[in-house]
């Protein structure tokens, strides 16, 4: 609900309320942010002071308690005496960097606002407020764009710049996020990591100054990730005040959280200012990714819960939202670049047999690609390694009653491609500077329409030429020496985020030629793992590493913000490629069933008990997908605590069933005896576990379900639970 008057704006969701004021001189001041307050407007908390040091705007005359540097934005500028961190930065042709926004008029929309271009939280029944703000100096006018999801307590944000001066005026900073809090007393969860090791959580005070985290490897990277939260020191799990920010963007940006000198805080999230300058001329507009907002007063658990929830059912589209994800086999892992047709059918002949109902073909089917060094841009079959074409192949899975699926890495070229050798301007490279590889590849200038519409009509030729029904979107390296050979010198800051652009406009051109064809999205791994891409691909390879217990940390930290049906997870050959670790099939299907089902090995390589096993799990993962799909999640307890077990849970909405999963760590003599308590149950009904013991909800989430004594390293147990009452 949009509640507006007087100059005062408030955004009502169902546990949630947010609100601004214009105030003194036109400035739009933040007044609150948090768990529902009804009929009142919030300014009363901003006090005036004359402050030592902090300017006074002309307007405010003789008034020295007014103070751009004290008082709560909703938009910073910068320049004109707010010296924390800007939302804002305009350079003018005198050469002047500033940014001072007033209030003008704002506008309340039907429906939640789509962004041209971008991605967007969708929905016909929510509202849009938007404020308009202008900067009179510049010429410039900022909308700030407010969508309500109110079911789901979520507040969008984007703002459009517009030169509606007579000037050109160069960009050179606009946050999608700017949240003030009158108080100091936060911590700042990021999720960090690298490549193998994606989004763990790190959490502590804020400090006086500024701590940040983004990215400027022109994809959100496997480094840090495009979501933060701020919460009370003492939240857990289950209860506390917390405050979740993702935005909904896969290049550079940057999440900075600033506690000022009179102890306020100040978040801002959006493209990341470093090499970033767009140039608006008159008449032109620019318009920031979204960011989305929530807040939850009771506890990270109830903040994850409605990410997921709006993530599931207002982000992703039809027809995958909230649709079940075949269970599917990768060959990656099994033959990499080594395979030929016939080896490719007798993996899906073996997996066939085992429930698998989609088979991937993974690297190396085009051009000359027999190794990472060649073939990328050259995406047609190869007809050496695949006789006949796509179909041919194709129509022998299907005859195993599988579906068929590819990988493609799109946005990438080899030096040795044919499409290099006659197109070499088309790869990003600094004109007079070597060049720089990663995985022995260059990077396409996506920026630029006719790079594009040759991928992908080659592409387009490929996806006709067989019945596909799944794709892998992979990118493999980090952006670096950027410079576009298609914009002139004062416009190659723009060049990071056209490519985003470039390759958000693909995907969606794939999306509506191929309406059904359910795209993965990849970047060795998790390193493009980001609300944006979810928009377009409905889940994402959540890791490279495929390692059992390395990815219940990974699935872990990843779960804050997204829904176990975006996280790709397979099961895969032991030792494992990549720590060499040796797990049970059974604990690898349970690691694996926090995420969308898979396998990625030969499966005839496996013993029959393994076979057994595996015919078990993808029997039992189909019975519960709905529930593992569309449940509450619960994370029991911190993988990263090093404790006897890791345990998570996923309850019905109605509360009526429940799946619990647990895994034990490496085994230590005399092991301590555990009850785990189980969340979310119905405290009043009875509950059957594994279809034996019927016991109280209230009994199982107080006094606990008792685990089992392990006996070996990385045993694995799940526990499901149906009410009888
Ligand atoms: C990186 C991906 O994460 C892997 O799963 C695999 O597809 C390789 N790329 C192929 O090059």
């Amino acid at each position: 609900m949009i509640q507006c008057g007087k100059g005062l704006f408030t955004l009502h969701t169902r546990h949630t309320t947010y609100q601004m004021k214009a105030g003194a001189h036109g400035v739009l001041l933040h007044t609150y942010y948090g768990p529902r307050v009804d009929g009142c407007d919030l300014s009363y908390r901003i006090r005036y002071v004359d402050r030592g040091f902090s300017p006074n705007p002309e307007e405010a005359g003789e008034d020295r308690g007014f103070s751009l540097d004290v008082l709560p934005q909703e938009y910073s500028g910068c320049g004109m005496g707010d010296f924390r961190l800007p939302s804002l930065d305009l350079e003018l042709p005198n050469g002047s960097r500033a940014a001072d926004l007033r209030y003008k008029s704002f506008r309340v929309e039907p429906g939640k606002y789509a962004l041209e271009g971008l991605p967007a939280f969708w929905g016909e029944d929510g509202e849009t407020l938007v404020v308009v703000l202008e900067d009179a100096a510049a010429g410039v006018e900022a909308e700030l764009y407010y969508g309500v999801l109110e079911d789901y307590d979520i507040i969008t944000r984007a703002v459009k710049l517009i030169n509606r001066g007579s000037a050109a005026v160069k960009v050179r900073q606009a946050a999608s996020l700017c949240l003030d809090f009158q108080r100091e007393d936060l911590d700042l969860i990021t999720f960090d990591g690298k490549h193998v090791l994606e989004r763990r959580p790190n959490r502590g005070p804020l400090l006086p100054g500024v701590r940040s985290v983004g990215s400027v490897r022109g994809s959100s990277s496997h480094q840090h990730n495009p979501f933060v939260i701020l919460c009370e020191h003492g939240a857990g799990e289950d209860h506390g005040l917390c405050y979740g920010a993702a935005l909904l963007y896969s290049g550079n940006f940057q999440a900075a959280a600033e506690r000022s000198q009179f102890e306020n805080i100040r978040l801002t999230l959006g493209i990341h200012p470093w090499h970033f300058c767009w140039t608006l001329a008159p008449g032109e507009g620019f318009t920031t990714p979204e960011a989305a907002l929530c807040c939850s007063k009771d506890g990270l658990a109830v903040l994850s819960h409605r990410f997921h929830r709006a993530i599931r059912e207002r982000l992703i589209r039809d027809p995958w939202a909230g649709r079940p994800r075949p269970v599917l086999i990768n060959n990656w892992e099994a033959t990499e670049f080594s395979f030929d047709a016939e080896r490719l059918v007798k993996i899906a002949e073996s997996a066939a047999p085992l429930g698998i109902e989609l088979f991937v073909m993974d690297d190396g089917w085009f051009g000359a690609r027999n190794s990472d060094n060649a073939g990328l841009g050259d995406w047609t079959v190869n007809g050496e390694k695949l006789p006949g074409g796509l179909e041919a192949l194709a129509s022998r899975i299907r005859a195993l009653g599988m579906q068929f699926g590819l990988w493609m890495e799109p946005e990438m070229v080899n030096e040795d491609s044919a499409l290099y050798r006659a197109h070499p301007d088309w790869a990003l490279q600094i004109p007079g500077r070597a060049k720089v590889r990663g995985r022995q590849q260059l990077a396409l200038d996506f920026s630029r329409r006719e790079v594009r519409e040759h991928i992908y009509g080659a592409l387009k030729a490929v996806l006709s030429s067989a019945d596909v029904s799944y794709v892998k979107w992979d990118v493999n390296r980090s952006l670096a020496a950027v410079w576009s050979a298609a914009l002139p010198p004062e416009r190659q800051g723009e060049t990071y985020h056209r490519c985003v652009l470039g390759l958000y406009s693909m995907l969606e051109q794939m999306r509506r030629d191929f309406p059904h064809m359910l795209i993965e999205g990849c970047s060795g791994g998790g390193g493009r793992f980001d609300a944006g891409m979810l928009y377009y691909t409905p889940q994402i390879w959540c890791s490279d590493n495929t390692d059992a217990m390395d990815r219940l940390r990974i699935q872990y930290g990843t779960s804050f913000c997204y829904p176990v049906c975006t996280m790709g997870a397979h099961v895969s050959a032991v030792p494992n490629a990549q720590t060499g670790r040796s797990v049970s099939m059974e604990t690898r299907g349970v690691a694996a069933m926090h995420g969308t089902f898979g396998y990625e090995m030969d499966p005839a390589e496996i013993s029959p008990e393994e076979r057994e096993t595996v015919l078990r799990q993808t029997a039992f993962f189909k019975e519960h997908q709905g529930l593992i799909y569309q449940g509450d999640y619960y994370r029991l307890t911190d993988p990263f605590q090093n404790g006897p077990y890791t345990a998570w849970e996923h309850v019905s909405p109605d509360k009526r069933e429940a799946l619990v999963s647990v895994v034990s760590g490496p085994v230590q003599g005399g092991p301590p005896l555990r009850n785990l308590r189980l969340k979310g149950l119905d405290p009043e009904l009875c509950y059957c576990v594994n279809g034996e013991s019927s016991l109280p909800g209230s009994a199982l989430m107080e006094a606990g379900w008792p685990l089992p004594m392990p006996w070996g390293d990385y045993q694995s147990w799940q526990f499901y639970l149906t009410a009888i009452s």
